[in-house]
């Protein structure tokens, strides 16, 4: 087969969310020359979406020790604390170097930053820009940016294929039938919680990163850990799926059952929320629970309460249905706390990789700030790596499988949902989609209950496992690692 036609640069990044775009920026202000490959629309990256801020101990009363105290009470005894203690110490200073690059976060009337208060923080800590539009103000400002940084040339719809291996080390990737040889390849490739029937993310979100990156020989970790977001819209057909954000119940929001009564501490952590409306819905019988906003003010919220309203519900006035969706996932490609995976030359940032930061259930809001701390040490570490090696006798690695259809979506959510065991989960070993396959590999190796993972048959959490990782390597069993 003749070569593609060839771009060199010194690092490659796929993907156009947060922590693409800024690892991107980083890089280039470093520099470096960096082509920046994405298969989607901006408006399709799980970023764009994000309604949640960024978790940062800006507040007089707040510190890093304190936020890092809540991350590791949420993540259940499986929170690698070295990773964890880089995001709450440099979390402050991205909120800072965003601010210098033109994000304006929502301020009180003395214009000093105004901090929202969300499930398992301790203190008010999540810095939005548009209430719950962070997601798409932050992706916004730091696209235009992209677009007008010299250094960087930006290859849009051109969906990333295979990864270039030379010599064991990773040397670049086909894009839209293009070659791009560089030092260092990072994939900023998002999740997978589309995998799962009902979810939150944006349709594209099935783990491509995930599984080019095991295609080229590095490991994956802790894939059976998805969290389940506790308050997705439940109204079929009109909007299912929508996410009505966490912030709403740190403002007041109060969810109740089918009797009108309050079952659960709305600003627990997710897990224990979302289990409590599982737990709730099966008692009942029913499809959902409610969330009460009508106390809340609307003009905090603007998208939540203008997507409601153009499904017909009035949260000023009405009940919202609401249930848990697949919303994150843990787990994903192994890295270092520099965002380097197993394969030389090859990195991984944000919800694509796994630096075991967020243990068994992530804190909120900790996700967006992981994006721009570990995008940004990713993008310099992969500046020290060797020039890319020449063009020929090199490998392609691409990633094999199926696209994911309904039928697997059901029997993910199904099997490998708020609650799994053995049986269903052995059924998965089979499905068509190799990411499915491996969540089900990793889920039974994990014999307890802990965070958003729990086993009816396994209900007690096990004490030897704290601190313990499943990962799987590519043709190998999954391995339990200790990761501290
Ligand atoms: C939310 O706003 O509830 C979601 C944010 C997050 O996932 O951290």
């Amino acid at each position: 087969m003749a070569s593609p036609p060839s771009h060199d640069a010194d690092l490659a990044v796929v993907g156009a969310g947060a922590a693409g775009l800024y690892a991107a920026l980083c890089a280039a202000d470093a520099g470096a020359r960096v082509a920046l490959v994405s298969a989607t629309p901006l408006a399709e990256s799980s970023s764009y979406w994000a309604q949640g801020g960024l978790a940062a101990a800006l507040a007089g009363d707040d510190s890093p020790d304190r936020h890092l105290a809540d991350t590791m009470r949420a993540g259940r005894g499986l929170v690698r604390q070295s990773a964890a203690r880089r995001l709450v110490d440099e979390a402050p200073a991205i909120v800072a170097d965003l601010q210098a690059r033109g994000v304006r976060f929502d301020a009180d009337r003395r214009g000093h930053l105004s901090l929202g208060l969300e499930g398992g923080h301790s203190a008010r800590r999540v810095a939005h820009a548009g209430g719950s539009a962070t997601g798409r103000r932050v992706t916004r400002a730091l696209s235009a940016l992209v677009a007008e940084h010299a250094g960087i040339a930006v290859h849009e719809g051109a969906h990333a294929d295979a990864l270039i291996r030379f010599e064991d080390r990773c040397t670049g990737l086909r894009a839209g039938g293009l070659a791009l040889r560089a030092r260092a390849v990072i994939l900023a490739t998002g999740g997978a919680a589309a995998l799962w029937a009902r979810t939150t993310n944006p349709a594209g979100a099935v783990g491509g990163g995930m599984l080019l990156a095991h295609a080229a020989g590095a490991a994956l970790a802790d894939l059976e850990l998805v969290q389940f977001h506790p308050t997705a819209l439940a109204l079929p057909g009109r909007g299912d799926g929508f996410l009505v954000t966490e912030a709403v119940r740190g403002e007041g929001a109060r969810l109740l059952d089918a009797a009108g009564e309050r079952f659960v501490d709305e600003l627990a952590p997710r897990d224990e929320v979302a289990r409590a409306i599982g737990q709730r819905i099966a008692h009942e019988g029913s499809s959902a629970v409610s969330l009460d906003m009508r106390e809340v003010e609307p003009a905090l919220f603007p998208n939540v309460v203008e997507v409601l309203r153009e499904v017909g519900i009035d949260p000023v006035r009405d009940l919202v249905p609401v249930a848990p969706a697949a919303h994150y996932v843990m787990g994903g490609i192994v890295t270092d706390r520099e965002g380097r995976t197993s394969v030389p030359g090859l990195y991984a940032v944000g919800e694509c990789a796994c630096t075991g930061l967020h243990g068994a259930n992530r804190l909120a809001s900790n996700s967006l700030s992981e994006c721009f701390v570990f995008g940004r040490r990713a993008a310099l570490a992969a500046l020290d790596e060797p020039p890319s090696a020449p063009s020929s006798s090199c490998e392609w690695r691409a990633a094999a499988g199926a696209a994911p259809t309904p039928a697997m979506r059901a029997a993910l959510w199904r099997h490998a949902g708020l609650e799994r065991e053995a049986r269903g989960l052995r059924a998965l070993l089979d499905a068509p989609h190799p990411l499915a396959r491996l969540v089900a590999l990793s889920a039974l190796a994990r014999e307890e209950s802990r965070g958003a993972h729990q086993r009816s048959d396994f209900p007690a959490t096990d004490p030897a496992l704290e601190h313990r990782h499943v990962v799987v390597a590519p043709g190998a069993p999954p391995a339990i690692a200790e990761w501290r």
